[in-house]
């Protein structure tokens, strides 16, 4: 039996004003007995977004200075992306990886030709659905290889599927889920000299992330990734650039690691790509890109042709928008305002673009993001002592500025004095 179309779309719209009209407490209570406590309580409930703003259910406004940890890029309920994701649903939303579309095709050539940028080294895309699934499909290209030991390093993240936690450092993520897959050496970030030691013709691939995200922003010397480059390729071993967080212009360029010129032979990209929409890609370029073949990996939604528009619409959008030279402008505003605030608990402001950590002298960031919260801004504290501020490319000056206008009294709220 079939209802009129309109019925249908008036019963999903009661469901979710009946959802929103619940209320935080029922909502928060629901979650609670619902949703697994995989993430902790909620801090709020957000029902709306335009721009670089979010509304919650109680109808207040906040200035999202985290995108999503890194996601939405163009701010929400970009006009662009919408139309390119509404026009492709109605069109065709999906099909299986028996079959191929055009935008999945055109977002391929687009990434390929990203990350392949002057070198003239052919590459080619897996599509996933997140960064951790990039990840997985670059730890199973480092198995084709012939060799099993990978090198990552101490502080990094990858994700938390098997593979991708293998990878990842944290022991307190690790090892509950031991024994994961072995052979992974953890050297300390930003050392050449352990990466010299480590890397040998038994090392299958050195994972590294271009700024160390997870870890409180941590940018490595200049000349690591150089460094890497040369010392993976003397090695015959694959160089695996993470740049899930870094990438699709959060630290003004399409990928950070392009900074330093080097041509890796992998690269995950996931987060922005999408700007909300799941999407991840991992990119092998040279003879990396042929070390999966057919049966060797696949996903059902990989590639899906709404993912994969919403993936070509934020490029365009970055591109005609100049988004990469706004990340750079306000990143650069932003350290520096925050920097001449001189503040005692204000040790530095690192990272680039609007990817920063701001180091304070003690350990009261969750206090900071908890008073930022009340007063209105979204940022978050992965780690301790360090806070991230990780904007929509497309904040503006203004902005910024409330935020570092803020910024004193919030530190003030947390009654210690450095
Ligand atoms: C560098 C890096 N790699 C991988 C991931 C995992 O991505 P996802 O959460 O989309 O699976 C993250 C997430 O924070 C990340 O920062």
């Amino acid at each position: 039996m079939t209802s009129a179309p309109g019925s249908d779309v008036t019963a999903v719209s009661d469901q979710l004003a009946a959802a929103r009209g619940r209320g935080s407490a029922a909502i928060l209570d629901g979650y609670s007995r619902s949703v697994m406590n995989t993430f902790g309580p909620p801090k709020r409930i957000f029902v709306r977004g335009e721009g670089c703003h979010v509304w919650d259910v109680e109808g207040s406004k906040h200035l999202d200075l985290l995108s999503g940890l890194a996601v939405t890029a163009l701010g929400h309920s970009h006009r662009t992306v919408l139309s390119a994701i509404t026009g492709q649903i109605a069109t065709l939303g999906h099909v299986s990886n028996f079959f191929a579309t055009p935008s999945q095709v055109a977002l391929a050539e687009r990434l390929t030709g990203l990350v392949s940028g002057d070198s003239g080294v052919d590459a080619k895309v897996f599509f996933a659905n997140s960064g951790t699934e990039a990840n997985e499909a670059a730890f199973k290209i480092t198995r084709q290889t012939g060799r099993t030991k990978i090198i990552s390093t101490v502080g990094s993240f990858h994700g938390r599927s098997m593979g991708a936690l293998a990878v990842t450092h944290n022991p307190k993520y690790r090892e509950p889920f031991e024994p994961l897959p072995g052979d992974v050496e953890f050297i300390p970030y930003g050392d050449v000299d352990a990466l010299h030691a480590a890397v040998d013709d038994r090392t299958a691939a050195v994972v590294l992330e271009p700024i160390q995200g997870e870890n409180g922003i941590v940018v490595p010397p200049d000349g690591y990734l150089t460094a890497a480059r040369d010392i993976t390729r003397r090695a015959g071993a694959l160089l695996w650039i993470d740049e899930v967080q870094t990438g699709m212009g959060r630290t003004g360029r399409w990928l950070d690691s392009s900074r330093e010129e080097i041509v890796p032979d992998v690269v995950t990209l996931a987060k922005g790509l999408g700007n909300g929409f799941p999407i991840g890609a991992c990119i092998a370029l040279g003879q990396a890109a042929a070390l999966l073949g057919p049966g060797s990996h696949g996903s059902t939604f990989g590639g899906n042709p709404v993912a994969a528009i919403a993936g070509l619409a934020v490029i365009a959008v970055i591109e005609r928008d100049h988004l990469l030279d706004n990340a750079t402008a306000m990143g650069d505003r932003l350290a520096a305002g925050i920097s001449a605030l001189d503040h005692p608990l204000v040790d530095h402001v690192r990272g680039r673009g609007l990817l920063r950590g701001v180091v304070l002298t003690a350990d009261v960031a969750t206090g900071v993001t908890d008073a930022a919260l009340d007063a209105g801004f979204i940022i978050n504290a992965p780690r301790p002592n360090v806070l991230r501020i990780a904007p929509p490319l497309i904040i503006t000056a203004d902005q910024i500025d409330s935020f570092i206008e803020t910024l004193p009294k919030l530190l003030g709220a947390q009654g210690v004095t450095a």
